[in-house]
């Protein structure tokens, strides 16, 4: 698949009808296919609440959200679930939520690519081929819980794009590594521009200062 324009327009998202919760309040963005984007901001600002409306794992209050020309608010659960397979792929902030640890490396990426292959995807990239393109095909015999933390951040990437998406959003990918772990998984994620559009959830101004633009979120509002 190639890479899909995202577009926000007034999002808003509130949790709770007692004592509601404003976690985005009108919030507007476009985000070209291919690009690279830091959203940043923080605790409480509403990057998770971003990121699972993004995802598809949570409707939105109001506004809209476009993948490509799929509209995430309005279409039904089962067109939903076949865009989640065919077009997005999510990576949770702890890489080991995102594997199977007494799995091999390669096993991971064939397990991530099951439910695509259902949905009738032909363009699925060799497991191989993907443990190539993070740096770890060295590893595909190994078990997953065998790891170190670089690594398993470049499975929890693998596995992602073992379903070749057209966006990928990633969630604090560089928060447990150590400095040449992190610039290295940073490039990495660089190099997946144009191909697919990047959506990185962070704390680390550089990775912001890499990427193509950043969303600074504060109560759920856009800053800069
Ligand atoms: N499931 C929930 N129920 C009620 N309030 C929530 C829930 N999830 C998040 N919130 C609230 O929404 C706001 C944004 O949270 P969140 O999106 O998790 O921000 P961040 O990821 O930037 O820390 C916070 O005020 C948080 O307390
Ligand atoms: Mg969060």
């Amino acid at each position: 698949m190639t890479a899909l324009e995202v577009v926000v327009e007034r999002l808003r998202h509130v949790y709770g009808t007692e004592e509601p919760v404003v976690a985005l309040d009108d919030l507007t963005f476009h985000l070209p296919a291919g690009s690279t984007t830091a959203v940043m901001g923080p605790s409480g600002s509403g990057k998770s609440t971003l990121t699972t409306i993004l995802a598809g794992l949570q409707r939105p209050t109001a506004g809209r959200v476009l993948i490509g020309d799929a509209d995430l608010a309005t279409m039904s659960e089962v067109d939903l679930l076949r865009l989640r397979a065919r077009a997005l792929a999510v990576t949770v902030q702890r890489p080991d939520r995102n594997l199977l640890g007494y799995g091999t490396v390669q096993d991971n990426v064939r397990f991530a690519q099951r439910g695509a292959a259902r949905a009738e995807r032909r363009d699925l990239p060799a497991p191989l081929e993907v443990l190539e393109e993070v740096g770890i095909a060295h590893l595909a015999g190994q078990r997953a819980d065998a790891l170190s933390g670089g690594e398993r951040q470049r499975l929890a990437l693998a596995v992602g794009l073992a379903t070749a998406p057209g966006v990928l959003l990633a969630d604090e990918p560089t928060s447990q590594l150590d400095d040449r772990n992190r610039d290295a998984l940073v490039d990495l994620l660089c190099t997946l521009a144009g191909r697919v559009t990047v959506i990185v959830v962070t704390h680390d101004d550089r990775l912001g200062d890499r990427f193509d633009r950043r969303i600074v979120l504060r109560d759920g509002r856009a800053t800069g």
